[in-house]
């Protein structure tokens, strides 16, 4: 057969484990803190949010953890997601490079998020709980779950950021067929809603402000947990089905990677992707691993490494992560799952320590990238998974400046179908770059919490 364009797995190949990076970390992670007291959280102050199996993995240190059987059963309608060798974008660009990406827009809900919907609502409905609440930005995390509470029955409740509500009825109708109940956040059913609301009508919301809403809500009623979708250890966990599954692809494809590239938001679909290849960098393999966040939200290339709450109402533990700081309401930029103030703990102490790299761009030159990929490849990506698009793009420039014929692989985390009002406005030629303040981010950053360690 003439070479491939897509190098697929059967299903008896999808992973029995996630892998855990943590046993293979330079230095132990830095704990959660209480909010509050600012020591080391124990798993009795989460117990109202999340159930026992899934804090279990919070704090996890084996090095692979068993993927339950109902979990692989469900991870069977759309996984192993295909490998693509990009071979009409290599064309394209006219370059040495060999392009492959990790398509994740295959599964029901469109992006990767429901590799850990899935899971969560497994072990959730295994503990007996009958609601969960989440906040979503884009629609992507949110529909995730819909559809995971559609599988398992249980009932979701989803905060969305007002902006995003606004932008994407559609991504709210898809979470409404699954069944889930959505509301706009900042809304008036919780406190923290109602705090922004009395001061700023007209607030486009934050993810920061939604998880607090969902957050209240899961810890004052009984019958309900809170799931996240992104951010912490389990969600990362959960999510390395992705390079796991890219593993055994890139054996078939007879090369391996030496620069892999995902967006950025709470770091889920980066770590899902890049943390199964870690191991091997730290063994001497040389590979470059890149993180691509919004010049609008720049938490890892402009962001200060320290605790911070994960949310806005400083309800969340405290986290050490590179953040803009939790009071920092980034613009309403249309790549909304990546308008975050912080990032995982796991992927900020990778940044730290030079392992990972990160950069950040302006919305129109990825909207630029993005059409340029759909224009040879086809498939209309996630404004998110565009960012990896585009710094993809400027790495097989530079090898056709250089001559050198790397091997760069990204993660596509989603496709953009319900994104089409942002590539209208890119193709009408309104759209802006979204500038942050830089007054509010030092404003933001100002108000850290003093932690005492
Ligand atoms: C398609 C897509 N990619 C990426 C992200 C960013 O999240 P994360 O950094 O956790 O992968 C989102 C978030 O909503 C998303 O919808």
């Amino acid at each position: 057969m003439a070479d491939p364009y897509k190098i697929s797995l059967p299903e008896n190949k999808i992973p029995t484990a996630w892998f855990n990076i943590v046993p293979f970390l330079p230095h132990p992670p830095a704990p959660p803190l209480h909010p509050v007291t600012q020591q080391p959280i124990g798993v009795a102050d989460l117990a109202p949010l999340f159930c026992d199996a899934i804090l279990a993995q919070e704090t996890a240190t084996a090095p692979e953890i068993e993927i339950p059987e109902p979990v692989r059963e469900i991870y069977r309608l759309w996984r192993p997601t295909p490998l693509y060798r990009a071979r009409r974008l290599e064309r394209v660009l006219d370059t040495p490079a060999h392009i492959y990406y990790k398509y994740e827009g295959v599964s029901p809900a469109g992006s990767h998020k429901p590799n850990t919907a899935v899971a969560q609502a497994y072990y959730n409905k295994e503990a007996g709980i009958r609601r969960l609440t989440t906040e979503t930005g884009a629609g992507q995390w949110g529909s995730a779950l819909a559809l995971a509470g559609a599988f398992f029955e249980i009932e979701v409740k989803v905060y969305m950021v007002r902006v995003s509500y606004e932008q994407k009825p559609y991504r709210r109708h898809l979470m409404e067929t699954w069944g889930a109940h959505v509301v706009p956040s900042p809304s008036p059913h919780t406190e923290a809603g109602r705090r922004v609301l009395a001061e700023h009508p007209d607030s486009p919301g934050s993810l920061g402000l939604a998880i607090s809403e969902a957050v209240e809500e899961a810890a004052s009623r009984a019958d309900t947990n809170y799931a996240l979708g992104s951010v912490l250890n389990h969600v990362l966990l959960h999510q390395t089905v992705i390079g796991l599954e890219a593993l055994e692809q890139f054996v078939l494809a007879g090369e391996g990677p030496d620069v892999l590239i995902a967006c950025c938001g709470g770091g889920s679909n980066f770590a899902g992707f890049t943390f199964p290849f870690l191991p091997r960098k730290r063994a001497g393999e040389s590979l470059r691993i890149i993180a691509v966040e919004p010049a609008a939200c720049p938490t890892l290339t402009k962001g200060v490494y320290a605790y911070d709450f994960g949310d806005m109402a400083r309800l969340s533990p405290l986290l050490k992560m590179y953040t803009l700081g939790h009071g920092f309401v980034p613009p309403g930029i249309h790549a909304g799952g990546l308008r975050y103030h912080g990032d995982a703990p796991l992927v900020s102490q990778l940044v730290h320590d030079g392992v990972v790299e990160a950069v950040a761009y302006a919305q129109r030159p990825v909207f630029a990238a993005a059409v340029t990929f759909a224009r040879a490849e086809g498939i209309i990506p996630a404004p998110e998974s565009a960012h990896a698009i585009k710094a993809a793009i400027d790495e097989a420039l530079s090898c056709r400046e250089s001559g050198e014929k790397k091997v760069i692989a990204f993660c596509l985390s989603g496709h953009g179908h319900f994104d089409m009002a942002a590539y209208e406005r890119y193709l009408s030629g309104t759209l802006v770059d979204a500038e942050y303040s830089e007054a509010e981010v030092q404003r933001a950053i100002s108000e850290l919490p003093q932690v005492r360690t």
